[in-house]
């Protein structure tokens, strides 16, 4: 299958999965509309046909066709300028705004933009504050984004104030990697024996943890750790920033993520049909939340000073495009890297983001080996 078809495949189905919320909101059935909005390319000109043509697209939609040919076209609407954000920005109450307006040309009901709108969460609290955990990792992170050298006995003591740390280390000094005899059983033993650059990884990784643990995202978790080394290797490639300092950038770019557990019940559950339905985690954040993780965890770890680059390449790691900086780039590609696939894929993104920082594919392809350290540590968690 073309590239060309698997990316229409992929845009019938999320209209397909946008049909079945606006559906259960409009009262009708989800399951001719499932079918209706999956073949919508090949409906549209049979519904616009005269004589068997028209028969068959009444088949397929059955006696609602008309209400379903609406609640189609509305949702391909809105797929479609989802779609183009990544050329023109737009507030998505804008996008609602220009829909409605084309109802009266188009013929479909108005009232259907509405329900749309019914399906936001726009009371969502701006000003997250995260959750208790939130105390370890601030921590850590204000002690160890510094860029000089550790003794042992400082990490030693912002370990011993918080148990998970502590724990996190003995775990991976006593792990496989370390095929020791003897167990370690005091935390300065266990920095001593990783070495104090592993140490802080593993320090800043066990910071990180629990917040994604409390959000059930661990998921997320994983891949912000597994995908940790390869920001370390495009800040030592490209100069931007220095290798600790992507692996903390690493480990928080998805944080705004944590968000999901503040969503009212009946939220969550439209945002989970929606992703089982196929659309990726960024557009549904978008279309109920009005912004994505990116744009969330930057308010989140503004809260930490982190620098104005960072705070920013959080903001912008899915829309690169919106930011000056070349470290939104950077986090664009090393999300590209990973394939979790949290938004939709753009090639013209990855490409406008290795002209920026200076890459080539194939050189970004071979960056990302593995960092023993981490894996230890994810082996433990
Ligand atoms: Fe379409
Ligand atoms: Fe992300
Ligand atoms: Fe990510």
């Amino acid at each position: 299958m073309s590239l060309d078809h698997s990316a229409e495949r992929a845009h019938c189905r999320r209209t397909a999965a946008l049909t079945v919320e606006l559906g259960h909101r409009a009262g009708a059935a989800a399951e001719p509309l499932v079918q209706a909005a999956l073949l919508h390319h090949l409906l549209e000109p049979l519904r616009h046909s005269s004589g068997l043509g028209r028969l068959a697209w009444q088949v397929v939609c059955g006696d609602d066709a008309r209400r379903i040919a609406d609640i189609v076209q509305v949702c391909n609407l809105v797929d479609e300028q989802l779609e183009a954000l990544e050329f023109e920005y737009k507030e998505v109450d804008t996008i609602l705004d220009e829909i409605r307006s084309f109802a009266p040309f188009e013929g479909f009901d108005p009232a259907l933009v509405e329900h749309l709108r019914e399906m936001r969460c726009l009371e969502f609290p701006r000003d997250l504050k995260l959750p208790v955990e939130a105390a370890a990792a601030r921590l850590v992170f204000r002690t160890l984004r510094a860029e000089r050298e550790y003794e042992t006995k400082e990490l030693e003591a912002i370990a011993l104030r918080d148990p998970v740390l502590a724990g996190s280390l003995l775990s991976v000094a006593n792990s496989a990697l370390y095929g020791r005899a003897q167990r370690v059983s005091t935390v300065g033993r266990a920095i001593a024996s990783v070495g104090v650059i592993a140490a802080r990884k593993v320090m800043l990784a066990a910071a990180m943890r629990p917040l994604f643990a409390s959000a059930g995202l661990l998921r997320i978790w994983h891949h912000s750790l597994s995908s940790a080394p390869l920001w370390s290797a495009l800040a030592s490639h490209t100069g931007l920033l220095s290798p600790e300092e992507a692996l903390v950038l690493g480990l928080v770019h998805d944080i705004g993520a944590v968000a999901v557990q503040f969503l009212p019940r009946e939220t969550l559950t439209t945002h989970r049909r929606l992703v089982e339905g196929g659309c990726p985690a960024v557009y549904v954040e978008r279309l109920l939340l009005g912004r994505d993780h990116g744009e969330i965890g930057a308010e989140l770890i503004a809260e930490w000073h982190f620098p104005e680059e960072f705070i920013d390449a959080v903001r912008f790691h899915h829309q690169p495009e919106r930011s000056a900086s070349k470290l939104a780039s950077l986090a664009y590609l090393a999300e590209f890297w990973s394939e979790l696939d949290e938004d939709l894929p753009s090639f013209g993104r990855v490409e406008a983001c290795l002209a920026r920082i200076g890459l080539t594919l194939e050189t970004l392809m071979q960056m990302g080996g593995q960092d023993s350290t981490l894996r230890a540590l994810k082996s433990v968690a």
